[in-house]
């Protein structure tokens, strides 16, 4: 058994010029980017790349329409390289236009030909949470379906991951509270999977550790201070992608497709809204194993008992970002049947890896509880 996937090499860089000078960006060079990213940190005179602004095609996270239009994009230039820089929606597209090859979604989902890509792929996050550059991960809304699902393959691995904390400095402290959530989640997911390693939990456990004290040195210091710890979430967010790269996430990102996918609600915060709701039906269904490991690790952390640990996280989270029932997301009572559903026929590939398995009726018993 293959104990930790670490295909990417992985590097880091004090500032984007170092990364430039090093990997010696230039004109066979496609950069997937936002504006707000890229323009006034990447001298383009020096690096003369060519550049693809995801944000004009379509705001927030990605979806199959918006994907198809950039690689229609995509097809009128020639490179032999895909730089993708920014949050995961770049980098999921990224993986997506290194791959496609000029074919669609729906081609690349459904005809069930093996992934391939003739251009090399460096991916370089700007927010602390997918972990995207060290998986093979691709997630799209696919809008006929309703949900969002995953594209994988060896191929979407890419080549080189690049690590530079200088480009989360002036990170929003709400995009920073959503990613930096999504990444504790798979530092949880992954630890409590079946299908973990003791490498891929070590990282896990250590992913945890340091987003769990960060907050409350943050939250102690003041959120101003943001800044000051950046770098240590950039390196988590990495650590939980090595982690549930290997083991996988579970039911909080399942049950978390069909209300981001439905409703446009950030990827981290729809994790959020499923996070302790899971953790819950977990303990209700299996209170030892790794759970009760878990939960030792957390009480530690938030230095709280074992059986507060899941109230006291949401406590702790709550001061990043309030917590919403799904209703105040527009979700109606008579949805929950059909997300169950939802979750039941379309991802499998993660509640596989769930700490216990979860029929329908207690996928919808999770997401009453939540409403
Ligand atoms: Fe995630």
């Amino acid at each position: 058994m293959e104990q930790l996937i670490f295909r990417p090499r992985l590097h880091s860089f004090d500032t984007p010029e170092a990364f430039a000078d090093a990997f010696e960006l230039g004109e066979n060079d496609l950069v997937l980017t936002l504006r707000s990213v890229f323009e006034g940190r990447f001298d383009v005179k020096k690096h003369p790349v060519q550049t693809i602004f995801l944000g004009d095609y379509g705001k927030g996270e990605p979806t199959d329409r918006v994907v198809n239009e950039v690689i229609r994009e995509t097809a009128k230039h020639r490179y032999r390289r895909i730089i993708g820089i920014g949050g995961g929606s770049v980098l999921d597209t990224a993986k997506v236009l290194a791959v496609s090859g000029g074919r669609d979604t729906d081609t690349l989902y459904d005809s069930g030909e093996p992934l391939s890509r003739t251009v090399s792929l460096v991916l370089v996050p700007t927010t602390c949470g997918t972990g995207s550059e060290v998986t093979n991960i691709a997630i799209m809304t696919r809008e006929k379906l309703g949900t969002k699902m995953g594209l994988t393959g060896e191929a979407t691995y890419a080549d080189d991951a690049v690590l530079i904390p200088a480009l989360l400095k002036s990170i929003p402290f709400s995009v920073f509270a959503t990613s930096s959530i999504d990444a504790l989640v798979h530092a949880v997911e992954s630890a409590l999977s079946p299908n973990a390693t003791p490498f891929s939990r070590t990282l896990s456990y250590e992913a945890m550790t340091q987003i769990l004290s960060s907050y409350r040195l943050l939250l102690k210091k003041g959120k101003e201070h943001l800044p000051e710890w950046t770098d240590r979430f950039l390196f988590a967010s990495t650590l939980a992608g090595l982690a549930f790269g290997t083991a996988g996430c579970a039911a909080v990102h399942a049950m978390s497709y069909p209300l981001s996918g439905v409703y446009h609600v950030a990827h981290g915060e729809s994790n959020y809204a499923m996070f302790t709701g899971v953790l819950k039906m977990y303990q209700k269904i299996k209170s030892d194993g790794e759970i009760a490991e878990l939960n030792n690790r957390l009480a530690v952390l938030l230095d709280c008992r074992t059986d507060a640990v899941y109230d006291e996280l949401e406590a702790l989270l709550n001061q990043l970002l309030p917590k919403k029932a799904l209703h105040e997301y527009g979700v109606k009572e008579e949805e929950l049947p059909l997300f169950a559903e939802n979750v039941i026929q379309t991802q499998q590939r993660l509640m596989k890896n769930s700490f216990v398995p979860l029929d329908s009726e207690k996928v919808l018993e999770i997401y009453r509880s939540l409403y």
